[in-house]
């Protein structure tokens, strides 16, 4: 009886610590201001610069208008649309995701940030990491080898019909909308 105790103990134990140490090992989101601080001149190719302008940028306050609002009732929510998980799930970065991996420099106002697609940037947002693509990807960068199909999958996550305004997704006009390459590596 005794050692059946002590097993259970043991295995909880055992849990309990492979659980918070997979916390501790998991990258953080540093928000997009932090990407832009490196990702903004012409030079590297002015990411920061062309995000901010694309739709991503205001994703979030979009859920803050009335016609948000009144989409998220004809869903059959209750809450407004900026408070309703079923859509911050697509209009904001890390959504749900444990605080414990969201820096101070994170910001959920805006929106869909370059972490959505691209990893939590904690480990990798350095200068002597980011210049070795192999170091940043070992560190949690994403990236897509400029493989269509592999983008697509990507971004189809979220342009889908789980969208209650979905009209269909056009992948290379939105990928043209939105692409932001380092000019010495198009
Ligand atoms: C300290 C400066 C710095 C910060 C902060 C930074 N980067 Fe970078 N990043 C660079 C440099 C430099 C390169 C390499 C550019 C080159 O190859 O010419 C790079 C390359 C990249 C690449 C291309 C990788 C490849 O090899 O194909 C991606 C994607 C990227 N960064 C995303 C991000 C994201 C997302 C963030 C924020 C989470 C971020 N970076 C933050 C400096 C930075
Ligand atoms: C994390 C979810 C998410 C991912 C991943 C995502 N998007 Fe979006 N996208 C959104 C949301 C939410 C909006 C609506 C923003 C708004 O209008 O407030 C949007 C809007 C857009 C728009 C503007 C609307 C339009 O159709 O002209 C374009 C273009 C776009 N996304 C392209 C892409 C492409 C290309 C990819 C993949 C490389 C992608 N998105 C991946 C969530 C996402
Ligand atoms: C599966 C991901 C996803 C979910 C869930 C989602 N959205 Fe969106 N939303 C998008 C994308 C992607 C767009 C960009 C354009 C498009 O494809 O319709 C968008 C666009 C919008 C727009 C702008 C539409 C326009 O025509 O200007 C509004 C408003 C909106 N969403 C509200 C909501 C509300 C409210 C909810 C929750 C009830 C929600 N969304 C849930 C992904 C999502
Ligand atoms: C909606 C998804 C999405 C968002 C948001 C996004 N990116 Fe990207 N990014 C991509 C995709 C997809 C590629 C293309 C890769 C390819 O062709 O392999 C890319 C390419 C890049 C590259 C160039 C790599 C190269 O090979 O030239 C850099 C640098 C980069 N992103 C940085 C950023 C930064 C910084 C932000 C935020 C300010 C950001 N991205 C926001 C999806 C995104």
């Amino acid at each position: 009886m005794l050692s059946k105790k002590l097993l259970n103990i043991f295995v909880m134990a055992v849990f309990l610590f492979i659980s918070s140490s997979s916390l501790l090992a998991q990258h953080k989101y540093v928000g997009a201001k932090k990407c832009g601080m490196c990702h903004k001149s012409a030079k590297i190719g002015k990411q920061y610069k062309i995000w901010k302008k694309t739709a991503h940028a205001h994703a979030f306050k979009t859920l803050q208008t009335k016609k948000a609002d009144e989409v998220a009732k004809k869903a059959g929510f209750k809450t407004k649309a900026a408070e309703t998980p079923k859509c911050l799930k697509c209009h904001v970065t890390a959504y749900g995701v444990d605080k414990s991996l969201l820096k101070h420099s994170f910001k959920p106002k805006d929106g869909v940030q370059c972490e959505s697609c691209h990893g939590a940037g904690s480990d990798y947002a350095k200068m002597s990491i980011m210049k070795s693509t192999s170091k940043s990807v070992a560190k949690g960068l994403k990236i897509y080898d400029h493989d269509k199909a592999k983008i697509k999958a990507m971004c189809v996550t979220c342009h889908n019909s789980e969208n209650p305004t979905f009209k269909g997704f056009d992948f290379e006009k939105s990928w043209a909308k939105i692409k932001h390459y380092i000019p010495k590596k198009k």
